[in-house]
């Protein structure tokens, strides 16, 4: 009887500490807030909204001194980006990298940095990777020194993982592994997560003639692939993805180092039957509802998955690809492109 009872209480206990364990996680989506748009809302203006959505978290793509003002005393997360273009003199030189900490981290020491993340998507072998690994290790440095702990990482785009499919094939390629061995092997050591940009959107349309859209769009509701290396079971591609890279991760000795998802995101404009808003719409929302709940990867199960939505607005400035202006939870007058619901 008092075993029972000591069961049902342990058992008690145990539900009370699963249920305050996803409170804790719930928040671990957050958006892009790009501003290369002539027609954005101000940085506070942009606060608020986020604070009104109960969006605690969000990526800067540079240590914009606006955006870092109105972040302040907010409680929202941010992943800090360092532009690709101050990269190389950070990495050649401490002081630089002492002087960037001190300007954009410790000068807002009422702003919450998650991550600082050393470049976005640089093309890996080239010039400038090779500035990487001595970038991450002089902030981490400054920091250490100013007795802070913020993980220093970098943001990759998923095109440097090749083989994968099926996802347990996913690897760096020759060329890519010998920039990506020492900052995995760094990240290992730090205990810090590898960021990765992750696009479905991107493989199923460049791959319609394999790729099926509801596989793409969270619907599939049925397994669609079986893992053929380890005979794991993938519904959707967006895990499909992760995993591949985790693959990836551990052939160069990345065994439990976490993967963020800095960038996800669907277009909805510009991109014929693909890009439409209802499209866009059903990407965005199951994928915030899957990475927030505690399912994981098939790889990687029982954890939500930290990610960032690309992106907060339309932005009318980035001109690259026109597809690019329109992956906005947002218009710039603050108007819901779709409604999205964060939780
Ligand atoms: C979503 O995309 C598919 C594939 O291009 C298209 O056929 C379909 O019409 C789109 N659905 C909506 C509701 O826009």
């Amino acid at each position: 009887m008092d075993s029972i009872i000591l069961f049902y209480k342990i058992s008690f206990f145990a539900v009370l500490l699963i249920s305050s364990h996803m409170f804790a996680e719930a928040g671990n989506v957050g958006v892009n807030y790009g501003r290369r748009g002539s027609d954005l809302p101000s940085p506070t203006a942009v606060i608020n909204l986020l604070r009104s959505r109960n969006v605690d978290r969000i990526r800067l793509f540079s240590p914009d001194q606006d955006a870092l003002n109105a972040l302040r005393g907010s409680g929202i997360g941010v992943v800090l980006g360092v532009p690709n273009e101050h990269i190389q003199s950070i990495g050649n030189d401490p002081n630089f990298a002492g002087n960037w900490i001190w300007n954009n981290v410790l000068s807002f020491d009422d702003v919450e940095f998650r991550y600082i993340s050393v470049g976005n998507e640089i093309e890996i072998p080239s010039d400038m990777s090779d500035y990487i690994l001595p970038a991450i290790k002089n902030l981490n440095n400054a920091l250490r020194a100013a007795g802070r702990t913020i993980p220093v990482s970098t943001t990759i785009s998923f095109g440097l993982v090749v083989d994968s499919f099926p996802p347990s094939s996913g690897r760096f390629s020759d060329s890519t592994q010998n920039v990506m061995r020492p900052i995995v092997e760094f990240l290992v050591a730090t205990r810090s997560p590898l960021l990765v940009n992750i696009y479905p959107y991107f493989s199923y349309n460049g791959n319609q003639q394999q790729i099926q859209l509801d596989y793409a769009l969270f619907t599939a509701n049925r397994v669609v692939v079986t893992d053929s290396g380890n005979q794991l079971q993938y519904t959707n591609l967006f895990d499909a993805m992760t995993d591949a890279a985790y693959a990836a991760i551990e052939k160069v000795g990345g065994d439990g180092v976490d993967i963020v998802i800095t960038e996800s995101g669907w277009p909805s404009g510009e991109n014929g039957d693909i890009a439409t808003i209802p499209n866009a719409s059903t990407y965005v929302n199951n994928l915030i509802s899957h990475v927030s709940g505690t399912s994981g990867t098939p790889k990687r199960p029982g954890k939500s998955i930290e990610t960032y939505i690309f992106a907060l607005f339309n932005e009318n400035m980035k001109t690259a690809d026109r597809i690019e202006q329109h992956f906005g939870l947002y218009y710039p007058d603050m108007g819901e492109v779709y409604p999205v619901t964060f939780r």
